[in-house]
């Protein structure tokens, strides 16, 4: 059937669509109604194919019918309603049901670490065992669960066991998209790359991914094992360009420089670039930390020694713990009566994912040495809720943070952090001390203020102060009239 197409122009942040009745419509079903598939289904619809998501969480299907997201992703919700209401997209927890008419099934199902760090697949060949009793006319399995190589071979295997090869083909279709704009990456992907040695599956997603590439980025055929691998090859990289400049910050700390003004002069060279070039705490998430493992792993089994990826793990690990260590060594080691201010708990800003992320491990640290946590995050607050429970106290604001607290410490960059009341932060806490894992503020205006400022690569502000933070016990800095 010939029907709609979709073109995408950018009003008021809400993506509309102009209709071109050039393309069919396809039936897609989406296994895994996470990060991934929820915003892949999502946008997969609002081209105008029908879309049917499937889940084992009966909680999160029953929220997704009643037209609400179980996850916090800037601009989804705009286009989880419309798709709704044009019933585009349909949700269940029936795999039989959900795959029923799908010329495409897409694998969006976890693949985290194993006990060994590599890859767990289990759900992966899991599902394409269930699609192997099901599947009754020929339909493209893809995988867009990150999967270390030779996995679409596994999965093929496993259809083999109880359908005719005739009925299906198994794709890698690796998926690049970012937490927090990850709307916007899937709908205008730099680039789509697809492992296929089968001309029809070619041609459907071919079709498929059509609408999403209109402005010229291409779209990457290639061979499965290729394709699989570019996936932990990207990201690998990009988590190595973190922990280079994590390196490269402990050292500015060192030798006296400002890692901020050597991120810009280095990644002004074309051959570089600016972006992933920012220091902190240590890159999170679901993504880096289990792909990077799962590279090395897969190097190991080779029996190739990738140095490199290792060393990536290594600093990683090791920067994770940096903010806590200049915490400690301000503070001393012994932090009972000490109440600390996190602002930011998710990984990273705009999202409310929490897997990985840095500021666990700080609280962690902090509640071990005997002190105690007030928090605030955008969103991520009801996710730590469910493992920290009351071990911590989750504040109404950011401000409501600072409350009866000895030092405010910034470990994700949302950007309500990033001009606040600074008079308000100085007469809340016990000192007015900053620790700041994000560089978010310039060392000019924190000299200015007043307040004792570390933070990743750059010079510490008010050193001469610090003293008074360990021995004063809430009075010291205050008697000295700074910021007063
Ligand atoms: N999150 C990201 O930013 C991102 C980006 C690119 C690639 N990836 C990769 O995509 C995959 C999915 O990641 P995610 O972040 O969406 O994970 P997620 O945990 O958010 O979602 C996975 C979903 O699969 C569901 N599920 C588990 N078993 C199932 C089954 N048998 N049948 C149906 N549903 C089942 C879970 O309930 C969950 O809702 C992973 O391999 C990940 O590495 C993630």
């Amino acid at each position: 059937m010939h029907a709609v197409n979709m073109l995408y122009a950018q009003q008021n942040n809400n993506y509309i669509c102009a209709k071109f009745y050039n393309q069919s419509i396809m039936q897609v079903a989406i296994v895994g109604t996470g990060y991934v598939g929820l915003v892949s289904g999502t946008c997969f619809a609002e081209t105008g194919n029908n879309v049917v998501c499937i889940d084992v969480n009966e909680d999160k299907i029953a929220q997704l019918k009643s037209g609400k997201s179980p996850i916090y992703e800037p601009g989804l919700d705009v286009l989880l309603e419309r798709n709704i209401k044009e019933k585009r997209i349909t949700f269940t927890t029936s795999l039989a049901e959900g795959i029923k008419n799908a010329q495409i099934v897409f694998l969006a199902l976890p693949t985290p670490p194993g006990e060994d760090g590599a890859a767990d697949l289990r759900y992966v060949l899991g599902v394409a065992d269930d699609l192997s009793k099901i599947i009754d006319k020929y339909t493209v399995i893809v995988n867009k669960s990150t999967v270390p190589v030779g996995t679409a071979e596994k999965v093929a295997a496993v259809l083999a066991k109880n359908l005719d090869k005739s009925l299906y083909d198994v794709v890698s279709n690796p998926e690049f998209l970012r937490e927090g704009v990850a709307v916007e990456d899937f709908l205008k992907p730099d680039r789509v790359v697809v492992g296929t040695s089968s001309d029809k599956a070619k041609k459907l997603m071919e079709e498929l991914y059509q609408p999403y590439v209109r402005q010229g980025n291409p779209i990457y055929f290639m061979d499965e094992r290729s394709s699989e691998m570019t996936k932990y090859a990207a990201n690998s990289y990009l988590a190595m360009r973190i922990s280079f400049m994590n390196e490269m910050a402990n050292l500015c700390e060192k030798a006296g420089a400002n890692v901020d003004m050597v991120r810009i002069g280095m990644g002004s060279d074309g051959r570089i670039g600016k972006r992933f070039l920012f220091p902190g705490v240590g890159y999170g998430g679901s993504c880096f930390p289990k792909d990077v493992q799962a590279l090395a792993l897969t190097a190991r089994e080779l029996e190739y020694d990738f140095r490199l990826v290792n060393t990536v793990m290594e600093v990683n690990d090791k920067q994770k713990l940096r903010l806590g260590k200049k915490i400690r060594e301000a503070f001393g080691s012994d932090l009972s009566g000490r109440t600390f201010a996190v602002w930011g708990l998710a990984f990273k800003p705009e999202t409310d994912d929490i897997r990985e992320a840095p500021a666990l491990e700080l609280i962690r640290e902090i509640l071990e040495a005997g002190g105690q946590v007030r928090t605030y995050d955008p969103e991520a607050m009801a996710n730590v809720k469910k493992i920290l429970g009351d071990k911590i106290y989750f504040a109404e604001d950011q401000y409501d943070a600072l409350t009866g607290a000895d030092a405010l410490v910034i470990v994700t960059e949302w950007s309500e952090f990033r001009n606040p009341n600074f008079e308000q932060i100085s007469n809340t806490l016990k000192f007015p001390a900053i620790f700041d894992g994000r560089n978010v503020y310039s060392l000019e205006k924190m000299e200015e203020l007043g307040f004792y400022y570390e933070s990743i690569g750059r010079k510490t502000v008010h050193e001469n102060l610090r003293n008074k933070i360990t021995v004063n016990n809430g009075t010291g800095i205050r008697e000295r009239g700074v910021l007063d």
